[in-house]
C-alpha cells in the first residue's frame, strides 16, 4: 500500500534523526552531556570519580554559599514551587520586582526585566527592537542567543571582525546613513576571554546613530566595582542602551534579565513575545540570584578570590607554554588548533581528575580548536596545584 504524504514525511525526519553524522561522532566519543553523579562545590563525581570542575560558569563559586542555599529554600516554603504563569497574567510577583529593582540599581539603569533563562533575555534584547528593514551590526563571535534574536527581528545583519573598531567603521561606511542601526556586541566573550574594546565600539556606534545592545553574562560579577560589568568596568554606561545577561553565571540561579531605560524595558514588556508568552522564573531561582547580587555588594573576597585564582592559573599556563588566545578574564581557552590535538588532551586532563569542555570547528573558527576552561572563586591552591600537574601531563600526551 503506498505510504501517504504525513507517513513519508515522518519517516524521512526519522531517517535524518537516525543518519546525522554530528550525532554519531557524539555518541562515539562522548565528549559532553556527562551526568556527573554528585557535587560539591568545584568537586564533581564523574564515573565515581572525583573530578575537578574546570569549565562552570560559577565564577564567583555563590553556588554553594550557605546564604544562597538558604535563600533559595526560605523562598520555595513561602511562595511553592513554581508561579505556573507568564509575568504578562498570573505569573507576577513581588519578589519578581523586587529582584529587577535591585539588578537595576546596581547596573546603574532605570529599569530590568527578568527571564527565565539568559539565553531569552539576551535573544529578546535584540528581537523586541529591531525590526525588518533596520541594520544590525554585529561582532562575528557573538553567542547564539543573539544570532537567533537578529534572524527573529528580520533586520539585514552586517557583521564586522572580532572585536575591531577599524571593521566596524568600515561596514557602518556601505549602511545608509538613513537606516534605523543595532550594534550588537558582548562585554567578555567567554570562548576567547576577551573584553570588548567598548571605549572605541561605542564611540563609532554613537557617531552612526546605533542603538547598542551589550550581553555581559561572563562579565557581569567579574568585572567592574563589585561586579557591575563590562560598561561599568569602562565607565561607560551612558554609552550602552541596554545590557542583558545571564543569571546562571556569577549569580549562581537560573534566569536572565535585560536592563535599560524604563522606556525601553516598557516596550520589550509590550512586544516581547519571549517575555509576554515564557512562564516567570521560579521563587527559588529569583531569591538565589538575590543573595548572590547581595553577598557580591558586602562580601568581596570572592571578587577578589576569583582575579588571585586567575592570575595564577594564567601563569601557569603560559608556563607550561600553552596558547590562552591572549584571554584576559577568567574564561581561559587552552587553543590547540585541531581536533585531533585537543580530544587526547581533554581524555588526559580527564584521566588526571580534570574536567573541561572541547570546543572545535565549526563550534570555533578553523584552526582554533581548543579547550573551553573557566576559573572560580571557589577553586582551593589544593585544586590549583592539581590542574597544574594534569596540564603538565595533558601536554606530555598530545
Ligand atoms: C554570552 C552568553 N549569552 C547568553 C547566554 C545564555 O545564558 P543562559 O545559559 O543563562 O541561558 C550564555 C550562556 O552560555 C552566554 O555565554
Amino acid at each position: 500500500m503506498a505510504l501517504s504524504f504525513f507517513t513519508r514525511n515522518k519517516k524521512a525526519l526519522q531517517a535524518r534523526c537516525r543518519d546525522d553524522y554530528a550525532t554519531k561522532m557524539r555518541l562515539k566519543y562522548a565528549p559532553y552531556y556527562h551526568a556527573m553523579e554528585a557535587q560539591k562545590g568545584t568537586t564533581v563525581k564523574l564515573d565515581g570519580k572525583d573530578t575537578i570542575m574546570l569549565s562552570s560558569n560559577d565564577y564567583l563559586g555563590l553556588s554553594f554559599h550557605p546564604k544562597v542555599i538558604e535563600a533559595g529554600r526560605a523562598a520555595m516554603l513561602k511562595w511553592g514551587t513554581s508561579t505556573t504563569g507568564a509575568r504578562t497574567s498570573n505569573g507576577s510577583r513581588r519578589f519578581h520586582t523586587e529582584l529587577e529593582e535591585k539588578l537595576a540599581t546596581f547596573l546603574g539603569r532605570e529599569a530590568c526585566h527578568i527571564h527565565v533563562a539568559g539565553y531569552l533575555s539576551c535573544l529578546s534584547s535584540v528581537a523586541s527592537f529591531a525590526q525588518k528593514g533596520d541594520v544590525v551590526l554585529a561582532d562575528k563571535n557573538i553567542h547564539s542567543c543573539l544570532w537567533d534574536g537578529i534572524r527573529l527581528s528580520m533586520a539585514t545583519v552586517e557583521r564586522f571582525s572580532h572585536n575591531s573598531p577599524d571593521d566596524l567603521r568600515a561596514v557602518l561606511g556601505a549602511v545608509s546613513a538613513d537606516s534605523t542601526k543595532m550594534m550588537v556586541v558582548e562585554g567578555v566573550y567567554s570562548m576567547e576571554g576577551h573584553i570588548a574594546r567598548l571605549p572605541e565600539l561605542t564611540e563609532i556606534a554613537e557617531e552612526h546613530g546605533c542603538f547598542t545592545v551589550l550581553d555581559d553574562a561572563h562579565g557581569f560579577g567579574v568585572l567592574g566595582r563589585q561586579g557591575r560589568g563590562t560598561v561599568d568596568h569602562f565607565g561607560l554606561n551612558d554609552k550602552v542602551d541596554v545590557v542583558c545577561g545571564s543569571m546562571s553565571k556569577s549569580l549562581a540561579s537560573t534566569g536572565g534579565f535585560v536592563a535599560a531605560s524604563s522606556e525601553i524595558i516598557e516596550y520589550l514588556r509590550t512586544h516581547s513575545k519571549q517575555t509576554i508568552f515564557s512562564a516567570a522564573i521560579s521563587p527559588s531561582q529569583a531569591a538565589c540570584a538575590q543573595a548572590s547580587l547581595e553577598i557580591m555588594q558586602t562580601e568581596p573576597e570572592h571578587l577578589e578570590r576569583l582575579w588571585a585564582n586567575t592570575r595564577k592559573y594564567r601563569a601557569m599556563l603560559k608556563s607550561l607554554g600553552l596558547d590562552t588566545w591572549e584571554s584576559e578574564t577568567p574564561a581561559v581557552p587552552i587553543v590547540l588548533g585541531s581536533k585531533e590535538r585537543v580530544y587526547p588532551f581533554w581524555k588526559a586532563l580527564l584521566e588526571k581528575g580534570v574536567f573541561t569542555v572541547m570546543s572545535i570547528a565549526p563550534a570555533v573558527p578553523a584552526g582554533k580548536d581548543l579547550i573551553r576552561t573557566a576559573i572560580s572563586a571557589m577553586h582551593s591552591d589544593e585544586q590549583l596545584e592539581k590542574i597544574a600537574e594534569a596540564m603538565a601531563y595533558a601536554v606530555k600526551k598530545m
